[in-house]
């Protein structure tokens, strides 16, 4: 028993020393997404952390196995759509992951609910979801018009 103990501390700590690269890449105001306040703040309260160059690190985002979650979540989702790079999106995938996110909040299926479980103010109510929506809505307009 005691050196099943002394296997997992042993494990847990050795862990520690694969440490993820967090890094947020240097914002250009020039292609950052500018939208209404209101749309920002339920924006970077819900999405930013994963989907732009903003994340704000909680103090566990260094202790593994999270920090390699997170790291993984961090850049997949920017992959996926930086809103820190929105004005260099290409307009289809543009306007495909527009669709996307549409469906996704609605589902409720973005904000991941892991990252929910510690990040409570990013979940969202009835008039965020709506908030979100007129704002998906918006620029999908926009881009069928160009
Ligand atoms: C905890 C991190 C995290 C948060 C917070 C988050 N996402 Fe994501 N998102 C991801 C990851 C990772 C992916 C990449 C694909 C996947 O794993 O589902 C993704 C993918 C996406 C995609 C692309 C899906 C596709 O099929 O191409 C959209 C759109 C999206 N997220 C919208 C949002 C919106 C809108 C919010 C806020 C309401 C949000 N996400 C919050 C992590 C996150």
């Amino acid at each position: 028993m005691k050196k099943a103990l002394l296997w997992v501390f042993g494990i847990a700590i050795a862990i520690q020393f694969i440490r993820p690269d967090f890094k947020n890449p240097k914002v250009d105001e020039t292609v950052a997404l500018n939208a209404d306040t209101k749309v920002m703040s339920v924006l970077k309260t819900s999405c930013y952390d994963c989907h732009s160059n903003e994340t704000k690190y909680p103090w566990y985002h260094n202790v593994a196995p999270v920090s390699w979650m997170m790291s993984s979540n961090i850049n997949d989702g920017r992959k996926a759509l930086d809103f820190s790079n929105w004005a260099n999106i290409d307009a289809k995938v543009k306007l495909e992951r527009l669709k996307r996110a549409k469906q996704l909040v609605n589902n409720e299926l973005m904000p991941k609910s892991e990252y929910l479980l510690m990040h409570k103010d990013a979940d969202l109510d009835k008039e965020k979801k709506e908030t979100l929506e007129q704002f998906f809505d918006l620029q999908i307009k926009k881009l069928y018009k160009s």
